[in-house]
């Protein structure tokens, strides 16, 4: 557990005191990637992350979830092994936590927020399609059910769905 978890739950409580109307604030905490067995060895990369920083995304719970194709998730697959895998525990990115900490976030904020930062060592060098395709997998990952529409950065799927998996 992180040291700074009685003041998220300060936030959170502030939050819910506050209470807004459509959507609510929330601080989000960080992921906690650290190099894993299967990480790379070679130069060291440089962590540019404040350990302390929260990253504020708004909850939208009354959105659709996004749409993925079981083949996106498939391909998704490859992408987070053969990359995100080397930094981070997929334990991270499925389950309980990961459902209380982006279910109702905006599916784009996710997409928005890995394609620019992530992988941390190389940021932006996947294609769009790469990034698409890693998130529908870990929509998978956490039970939602594939479509028959792909998930696609129009803005119709990026603003108006949000994640929507459950555990
Ligand atoms: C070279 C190591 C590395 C690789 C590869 C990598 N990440 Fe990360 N990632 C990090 C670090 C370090 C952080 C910051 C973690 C923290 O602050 O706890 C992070 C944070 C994140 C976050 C959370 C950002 C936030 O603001 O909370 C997401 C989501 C994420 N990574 C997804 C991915 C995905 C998807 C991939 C594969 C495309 C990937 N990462 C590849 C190291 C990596």
């Amino acid at each position: 557990m992180r040291k700074s978890r009685p003041r998220l739950l300060v936030l959170g409580t502030i939050a819910a005191v506050v209470g807004c109307a459509a959507a609510t604030t929330n601080v989000r905490p960080p992921l906690e990637a650290r190099l894993g067995a299967g990480s790379k060895t070679g130069a060291p990369v440089p962590l540019r992350f404040d350990p302390t920083a929260k990253v504020v995304i708004t909850r939208y719970a009354n959105l659709a979830p996004a749409p993925y194709t079981a083949a996106q998730a498939a391909r998704g697959e490859q992408v987070y092994n053969s990359t995100c895998g080397a930094c981070h525990q997929s334990e991270k990115f499925v389950g309980k936590e990961f459902v209380d900490n982006w279910g109702d976030r905006r599916i784009g904020d996710f997409y928005q927020l890995v394609r620019q930062t992530m992988p941390v060592d190389n940021p932006g060098s996947l294609k769009d399609q790469q990034y698409l395709d890693v998130t529908a997998y870990i929509l998978k990952a956490n039970h939602a059910t594939a479509t028959t529409d792909s998930l696609s950065a129009d803005t119709t799927i990026m603003r108006g769905r949000k994640i929507g998996v459950h555990p």
